[in-house]
């Protein structure tokens, strides 16, 4: 399973690419705003920058909704670098968008996925990535990593080529589990992934080893 990390904090990107286990990023609006990107140009020069930073696939989100202001969008964000991924939502113009993109060599990342129908269409569209909302589907009182479990399923019977990317994650255990349900790649905050790390045995083992050391 890849790791890619959900955020547009550089910081917090070179943190995560630093400890070697990184394979991408993801963004979205809310995270842009989060780090106060504003206007086109800044968007642009904030992607550039976490392509020199992350040499995987950077999923850069278009702002449209119509079909031809997503294409034209997609577009320019694709022209970025050959990493970016053109993250479209899952809507009638995003589907019709996804499949002019992937005539046209770009490769998508559908995005605000919540059920199995929504990622069958998104694949059929040739989507390169479909992502589930799992955090927001277990806030709405469903298992979101039952969803996971059931588009891998689809996928494998089907034989559909489309990544499963596990977004809205917010928790280490989320990360086991969407691992064990055949999410392909997992997009977390730091905190998530910094959290695997940790068991209590492993600093009592290391401490005790590093005290008996000393007798050494
Ligand atoms: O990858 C999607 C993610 O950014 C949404 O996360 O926690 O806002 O549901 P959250």
């Amino acid at each position: 399973m890849k790791f890619f990390i959900d955020t547009a904090n550089l910081a917090q990107i070179k943190e995560a690419h630093d400890l070697g286990i990184l394979d991408g990023v993801t963004t979205n609006p809310s995270l842009m705003a989060k780090e106060g990107i504003k206007g086109e140009e800044a968007i642009i020069n904030h992607y550039k920058t976490i392509c020199e930073i992350v040499d995987g696939d950077i999923s850069a989100e278009v702002l449209s909704t119509e079909f031809n202001a997503i294409i034209a969008e997609g577009q320019k964000l694709a022209a970025i670098h050959p990493n970016i991924v053109v993250k479209v939502p899952m809507i009638k113009d995003g589907v019709k968008a996804i499949k002019w993109f992937t005539d046209n060599g770009i490769r998508t990342n559908c995005t605000l996925v919540f059920s199995a129908g929504q990622a069958i269409l998104a694949a059929k569209a040739g989507a390169a990535m479909v992502s589930p909302f799992i955090g927001r589907i277990d806030d709405s009182n469903w298992d979101g990593v039952d969803l996971i479990a059931q588009i891998a399923n689809i996928f494998s019977i089907q034989g559909f080529k489309t990544e499963i990317l596990a977004a809205s994650i917010r928790s280490s255990l989320h990360i086991v589990k969407c691992a064990e349900a055949g999410a392909d790649i997992c997009t977390c905050p730091l905190d998530p992934i910094l959290g695997m790390l940790k068991h209590p045995l492993t600093d009592i083992g290391l401490a005790k080893f590093l005290e008996d050391a000393k007798k050494m």
